[in-house]
């Protein structure tokens, strides 16, 4: 890796975020990843927006699907943060999910949960910028959410 990209690593990295997980019933299955690139893009529409890298191999079962469920993982839960986000292994094993009658699957006790569709989807570079339209949604006020900031899970305070 150059520099320069050793240092876009390190620099995003400086720039602390949530983690969610963006997953679905594939094949009856769940199958899905981890990501810190979750925001909340519009309010009418409701919509919200996830990057993707191009060398996922997740994501083209999940963007298939009709429905794509994302839980915003509790301060509680860096082991799921782990799991969802390595490249190998069962992810799901030692996880509590459930799902939804339309498909998506949901971690039980996250901090917030997403029931979403794909709204549309935009090549930016290595990555796709995924846009996806919200059709139900709640947060549970007494889960504080984890933290990923500089390569590491954190907590705030
Ligand atoms: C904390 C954390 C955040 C991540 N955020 C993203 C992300 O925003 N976008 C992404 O494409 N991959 C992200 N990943 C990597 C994916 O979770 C997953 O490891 C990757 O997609 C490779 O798996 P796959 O080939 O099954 O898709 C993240 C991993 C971790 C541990």
């Amino acid at each position: 890796m150059t520099a320069l990209g050793l240092n876009l690593r390190r620099v995003y990295g400086a720039y602390p975020t949530g983690v969610a997980v963006v997953a679905g019933l594939a094949g009856g299955r769940p199958a899905g990843i981890a990501a810190s690139s979750f925001v909340p893009v519009s309010l009418a529409p409701p919509l919200v927006s996830v990057c993707v890298a191009h060398t996922s191999t997740t994501w083209p079962l999940l963007r298939e699907l009709p429905r794509i469920g994302i839980s915003v993982l509790g301060a509680h839960q860096e082991h799921v943060g782990r799991s969802l986000g390595s490249r190998d292994g069962d992810r799901f094993a030692g996880v509590g999910w459930r799902s939804t009658a339309d498909g998506c699957v949901l971690v039980d006790d996250a901090s917030a949960w997403f029931d979403c569709s794909v709204e549309e989807q935009f090549r930016s570079g290595d990555h796709d910028i995924v846009v996806f339209r919200v059709h139900d949604l709640d947060a549970a006020a007494d889960v504080p959410p984890l933290v990923f900031h500089a390569s590491a899970f954190r907590r705030l305070g």
